[in-house]
């Protein structure tokens, strides 16, 4: 079995796409979760990009223990020393370092001839070298380059010092069968490939990304970059959940394997989901809400006689929890603890306090609480209250509200919020409750947001079920975005939450 190595792009790639953006002690949530998912690599950041970039690379390269920390890098010396600041403190630090190679990029957007592109290459690869020993360098637009040109290229990079070469199907636009061959071709002509990883990174322009990708482990590739979710910039990047259990199902064909506990993807994915507010589609493959349900009843019929006739991976290998019911109200903290340890969260006392907290006041509202509403705690639990506690400047909490609404009468709310010692309360009107809460919660705190985006969901099952709201708001300022999560089995509850959690996003950058 050949190893595959598992580069994680979530917290770069991914998270350039639009709607994806998290904060710092989002993504260090993120990040610990990846690597406990097992991936070799994690990309954390493009630490040039702006001051925060920095501060995150530099913090999950404090973070994560068991992979390599990449950051990536231009190749020019402010953006490799900057990426190297950042990662320099991890215990197996990365630079990667990229430039175009397809005439049309290197024509129109760097302006550059191919002399001088190689000579960069040269000059930059080994600049990052002289600071760091694990060096990637990528050929942005590989596929549309022109073949001998990019294994010159890559040629120069090895020459140089890269230790993995990545070839970057960068506008989604390749074929499973054109990827195959480029590998191939580049196996022969690339000098010293043999002595380096080569990578894929493959978009899905064309839906092909992951099937591009397992063409190129057939040919040879020894290293996929993915995303969780797949997310990633238009169309997104190839899935690593897509790509782990393919080769795990389909071992017999690739004859290649991966470090990925399989066990966590189903945690990962919906971690990712609930951080960035982005729902997962329910026939998406592995994780979608459908993967494993079995509607037709030639189908049903099937399974209750062997599992084998419909269903080839096994919910389990991904995660996926038993929907039982699993708790009580009168349940205590010993078996909250045991229920959360047997679906994979081993939560530290003091989270463990703060969760039965929330345990206790949800089995006042519900009759039974379920797996998914643990889950639903828990991962809430990981995302709100961590994401709040790095916050130097005080949180926003919602106290109480209620609401006045119906047919052909003025929609009213009041509204009860704390920020620091500071209580406040606010009652306005607007074309419905939600409207009216929101404008309240501003002329409280004397802010100016644009509402961009609003969802509802039940996230668990049954009338009791949690509802789960994702609030987008925009600061009139700034014109930046800010993503706010709440849950609650009242919605009108969930949504004010979710407001305020997007406010404090808001207050934590700065603004
Ligand atoms: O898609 C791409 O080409 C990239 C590179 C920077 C690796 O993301
Ligand atoms: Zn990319």
């Amino acid at each position: 079995m050949r190893k595959i190595k598992i580069f994680d792009t979530t917290l770069r790639d991914g998270e350039q796409s639009p709607g994806c953006s998290m904060n710092l002690s989002e993504k260090i949530v993120m990040a610990k979760q990846l690597d406990k998912l097992g991936v070799d690599i994690i990309e954390a950041g493009f630490a040039i990009a702006s001051p925060m970039d920095f501060k995150s690379v530099q913090a999950i390269a404090g973070a994560a223990s068991n992979c390599v920390i990449a950051s990536l890098a231009r190749c020019n010396k402010l953006d490799i020393d900057t990426a190297w600041e950042a990662v320099k403190e991890a215990a197996k630090p990365r630079i990667h370092v990229f430039i175009a190679t397809s005439d049309v990029h290197m024509q129109y957007k760097l302006r550059m001839s191919r002399e001088e592109v190689l000579k960069t290459i040269s000059e930059m690869t080994a600049y990052a070298k002289s600071k760091c020993d694990d060096i990637e360098f990528s050929a942005e637009d590989a596929s549309r380059s022109d073949k001998e040109f990019l294994a010159q290229a890559f040629s120069n990079a090895i020459a140089a010092g890269a230790t993995t070469i990545n070839v970057p199907d960068t506008v989604g636009y390749s074929t499973p069968q054109e990827m195959a061959e480029l590998i191939t071709y580049l196996k022969e002509h690339v000098k010293g490939i043999e002595n380096v990883d080569i990578s894929v990174h493959c978009h899905n322009d064309l839906g092909m990304g992951v099937a591009n990708s397992l063409a190129c482990v057939k040919a040879g590739a020894t290293q996929v970059e993915c995303t969780v979710n797949g997310i990633g910039e238009r169309a997104g990047n190839s899935s690593l959940e897509e790509i782990a259990m393919a080769l795990k199902t389909r071992r017999d064909f690739y004859e290649a394997d991966t470090n990925i506990n399989t066990r966590e993807i189903y945690k990962s994915s919906r971690l990712l989901s609930n951080i960035t507010g982005v729902p997962i589609a329910p026939t998406k493959p592995i994780v979608g809400a459908n993967a494993f349900a079995h509607e037709a009843g030639i189908h049903q019929h099937g399974m209750i006689t062997n599992a084998q006739t419909y269903e080839i991976m096994n919910p389990d290998e991904i995660g996926v929890p038993h929907r039982a019911l699993v708790l009580g109200k009168h349940s205590g903290k010993h078996a909250l603890r045991e229920r959360l340890e047997s679906m994979g969260y081993e939560i530290p006392d003091e989270e463990l306090e703060d969760i039965f907290m929330r345990f206790k006041k949800l089995a006042d509202q519900k009759k039974t609480i379920t797996s998914s509403d643990l889950e639903a705690l828990t991962l809430y639990r990981s995302k709100i209250t961590k994401s709040e506690e790095g916050i130097s400047s005080p949180s926003c909490q919602l106290i109480s509200h209620s609401i006045t609404s119906g047919s052909n009468i003025p929609k009213i709310s009041y509204v009860k919020i704390k920020r620091a010692d500071n209580v406040m309360e606010g009652v306005e009107s607007g074309a419905g409750p939600l409207d009216a809460a929101f404008k309240a919660i501003n002329k409280m705190l004397g802010i100016d947001t644009r509402l961009e985006d609003f969802s509802i969901r039940a996230v668990t099952e049954g009338e009791d079920s949690i509802g789960e709201a994702v609030v987008k708001i925009s600061s009139s300022a700034t014109g930046e975005t800010y993503t706010g999560t709440g849950i609650s089995t009242d919605i009108v509850e969930a949504s004010l939450q979710a407001y305020l959690s997007g406010i404090n996003k808001m207050f934590e950058a700065g603004e």
